[in-house]
């Protein structure tokens, strides 16, 4: 069956990532069209004329008139709440992006909207699709590393001026990458338990409110898993480092390439410190990334529409992204020390 799709909020900055890749989509993969496109922007009518398809002002016109059977959810994450659930009443699949929502309490309503309907939910948490961090899963799972003993992750960039932050650092932008360390911990069996212990908060460089740089600890059985964001660094960096009793990893997530530095032979394995300060990480190693050229974002509706298709849980669900958000807001808070 050929999925029909709409995009909601079409006409922002992700909605127009959506819709580019939902069409290239339906050029490789025979079952998904890109049928509409809703934004209350009126220029969402210039994508309509592109896409060749209508497009409403009005996102209940879309869900009601345009037969689709699932939605791309790109609104301001404010009002997630609200157009998610006015889909999933509709009876469509829904793929909303990340953060889930700014709430707890929001997140759960959706949550639970949509395993009352049998509806799949998934959430847009990308970077579980980046290329580069597939294969660092893979190098993982396969042994290449050895145990795993630290995951630390890395997102920095300068503040981003003229936006209205109505949330922290922890929710924006480090969801990224909690949502991955926990992936990568429960596929070790070392799974996130407890509480996030979290350092950072509000610096006089920005204009927020809210915290702008954080550190957090993410608690797990005989592995140190490490989260960092910030807002005050100079430059972009997105880079997560696994070590293990075998070697490193460093994937960059933006060049999506990965360095392996292994531990030398001859080497007890888990004496780390003798193989360092022989200098046997000097072979560098740069495995091949598979479909390295390949947008996150095209893999990434490339799951929601097979789940749909397929009838089972995406690879990122709601429930996921619950506890994802829950994790953040708790390191926010931490940071903050108390509500905002
Ligand atoms: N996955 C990622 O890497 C990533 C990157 C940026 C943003 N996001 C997320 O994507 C979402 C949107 O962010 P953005 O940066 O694209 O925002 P944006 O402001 O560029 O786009 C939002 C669009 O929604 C439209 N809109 C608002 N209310 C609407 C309504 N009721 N009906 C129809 N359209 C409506 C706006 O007119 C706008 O065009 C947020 O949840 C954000 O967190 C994800």
């Amino acid at each position: 069956m050929t999925n029909r799709v709409g995009v909601i909020g079409a006409y922002g900055f992700m909605g127009k990532n959506h819709a580019r890749n939902l069409r290239a989509l339906e050029e490789s993969d025979g079952n998904v069209r890109l049928v509409a496109v809703s934004d209350v922007n009126p220029k969402v009518d210039e994508l309509g004329h592109i896409y060749g398809i209508p497009a409403y002002a009005d996102y209940h016109e879309m869900l009601s008139g345009a037969s689709l059977n699932a939605v791309v959810v790109a609104v301001p994450t404010a009002q997630h709440c609200q157009v998610v659930c006015d889909a999933l009443e509709s009876g469509l699949h829904v793929m909303v992006e990340k953060p889930i929502a700014f709430s707890a309490d929001e997140a759960d309503v959706m949550f639970k909207l949509a395993q009352q309907l049998e509806r799949i939910l998934m959430v847009g948490h990308i970077e579980w699709f980046n290329p580069v961090v597939r294969r660092l899963v893979k190098m993982i799972q396969d042994g290449d590393l050895g145990q795993v003993l630290m995951i630390e992750t890395k997102r920095l960039n300068p503040f981003p001026t003229g936006r209205d932050q109505a949330v922290g650092i922890a929710i924006d932008l480090a969801v990224h990458d909690i949502f991955n360390v926990l992936k990568i911990l429960d596929l070790i069996g070392k799974p996130f338990y407890g509480k996030p212990l979290a350092a950072g908060g509000t610096s006089p460089l920005t204009s927020t409110k809210f915290e702008d740089h954080i550190t957090m600890l993410l608690p797990a059985n005989g592995v140190v898993a490490e989260v960092t964001a910030s807002w005050l660094h100079p430059f972009k960096v997105r880079q997560t480092t696994v070590v293990g009793t075998k070697g490193t990893a460093v994937a960059d997530l933006m060049s999506r390439e990965i360095v392996f530095y292994p531990i030398g032979e001859g080497f007890d394995a888990h004496d780390l410190a003798a193989a360092m300060y022989n200098l046997n990480f000097v072979e560098r190693r740069i495995p091949e990334v598979p479909e390295r050229a390949v947008e996150p974002l095209r893999l990434e509706l490339q799951e929601f529409i097979a789940s749909v298709s397929e009838g089972r849980k995406p690879a990122v669900t709601a429930e996921d992204a619950c506890e994802v958000l829950e994790i953040a807001l708790q390191a926010s808070k931490q940071v903050l020390g108390g509500e905002k």
